[in-house]
């Protein structure tokens, strides 16, 4: 494969940090050639709550990934995950300017600087300015509006905040792993971009993406974001509820959750029994299969009332024909399809990452979408300057290129 970047993706989730090497080629497509995954330490519901912790998961990621992969990682595309996300519409209107009366790149910029105009209050960070189309003259649709004649241009825009503390919290860690931001991207977009179809898109949808910590949603009307929100429960809430319904440690609650949950009741015989551990006493308990699995189903059944909910808040319920997509680690939980469809009342599929080639076989399941769609993020805006966080640090769109090819001199 010829050769275009090297790109990084860092995903510091709140069970695991995965670093991610990405060769991008001539015509976009992603290789992954290297990986470093460890246990996430100092990291709460998707944000740092400890410092050093955080640090550390994050060095230790990324010295893995490039023992594998021979490169030294300079800079890299970062996750950014917590309930501090918030989301909104925003219009910008602009006079077009120029001789020719024709829509230039300068024009669709003050349009977009105008969108972003919008109170956001100085403890908050814009982390992203999602285009989503462009309404020229009234007309409205239009998806690239360079180059027509018109006197008004409109965009509409999702705009995406955070709490600029935890933005920054989360900078500080990857500073001191010594890499640098190219940009940090929420995780929900970075999920979609590594497990929506255009089709899908363009449709109606939304893309869930369940980790420990936290569930990211993000709904795509008409091909781009139109919501986005991050809800503070994950996986851990239901191991939390294993290990204290049926009074066992949580990392054995986790292997249990793992190996004989579903969230699936219909899956379950009422014969099948299982034997527990119990804190504090010698030999386990014998339980009936169900009684774990009635515990799981309450609290996934939770997590999709929840994503019911904000689907209702996007304004869109009854109107994503395309219906849910499932990713993240928690989507790899037997019965997830089953239960988000009866309590969603919409399609579901689970998705595992597509769209990057290498180690797939190692790295190609739900839990790594996030840090794929990172590497394909990456890929689909070489060269673009970034509008939230990274582009706020003074960084231009050539020298991140400068960053991208430093990172292709082997370490
Ligand atoms: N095979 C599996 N079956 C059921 N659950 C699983 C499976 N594999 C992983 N999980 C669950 O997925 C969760 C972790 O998912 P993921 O790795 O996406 O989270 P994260 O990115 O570290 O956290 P977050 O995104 O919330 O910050 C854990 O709660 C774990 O129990
Ligand atoms: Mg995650």
């Amino acid at each position: 494969m010829e050769r275009e970047a090297v790109l990084v993706g860092i995903d510091a989730g709140t069970t695991k940090v995965t670093t991610l090497i990405g060769e991008v080629g001539r015509t976009g497509d992603v290789n992954v050639i290297g990986y470093g995954i460890a246990p996430s330490a100092g990291m709460k519901k998707g944000m740092v709550a400890n410092i050093d912790q955080t640090v550390n998961s994050i060095a230790s990621s990324v010295e893995k990934a490039e023992r594998l992969s021979g490169y030294k990682i300079s800079s890299a595309f970062v996750s950014v995950g917590g309930s501090h996300i918030s989301s909104q519409n925003s219009r910008g209107v602009v006079a077009v300017s120029g001789h020719k009366r024709e829509v230039s790149r300068e024009d669709v910029a003050r349009a977009t600087e105008a969108a972003k105009a919008v109170q956001v209050p100085s403890n908050r960070e814009i982390l992203h300015v999602v285009a989503r189309g462009y309404i020229v003259d009234g007309q409205e649709g239009i998806k690239d509006p360079l180059g027509m004649s018109a006197v008004r241009l409109e965009v509409e825009t999702h705009i995406v905040a955070g709490a600029a503390t935890s933005v920054q919290n989360l900078s500080k860690c990857v500073s001191s792993s010594s890499v640098q931001i190219d940009e940090m991207v929420i995780s929900s977009l970075a999920a979609a971009e590594a497990t929506l179809t255009d089709t899908e898109k363009e449709l109606g949808v939304l893309v869930a993406d369940i980790g420990g910590g936290t569930t990211d949603i993000a709904i795509f009307v008409d091909g781009a974001a139109y919501h986005t929100a991050v809800l503070p429960v994950g996986g851990i809430n239901v191991t939390n509820d294993v290990a204290i319904g049926l009074r066992t440690s949580l990392n054995l609650a986790e292997e249990i959750k793992i190996k004989h949950g579903t969230a699936n009741m219909a899956e379950v015989e009422p014969e099948e029994l299982l034997n527990v551990a119990v804190l504090g006493e010698s030999g386990g308990q014998t339980i009936q299969r169900r009684k774990l699995c009635e515990i799981i189903e309450a609290r996934m059944g939770e997590v999709f009332s929840l994503i019911g909910e904000e689907v209702k808040r996007s304004g869109h319920a009854g109107m994503l024909p395309a219906g849910a997509v499932l990713t993240g680690g928690g989507a790899r939980l037997a019965g997830v399809e089953v239960l988000a469809r009866e309590t969603l009342d919409m399609p579901v599929r689970v998705g595992s990452p597509q769209g990057a080639g290498g180690l797939m076989d190692q790295i190609g399941n739900p839990a790594f979408s996030t840090s794929i769609g990172l590497l394909l993020w990456g890929a689909h805006h070489i060269g673009e300057e970034p509008i939230g966080y990274g582009g706020s640090n003074g960084v231009n769109p050539l020298s991140r290129i400068g960053e991208w090819i430093r990172n292709l001199f082997p370490g």
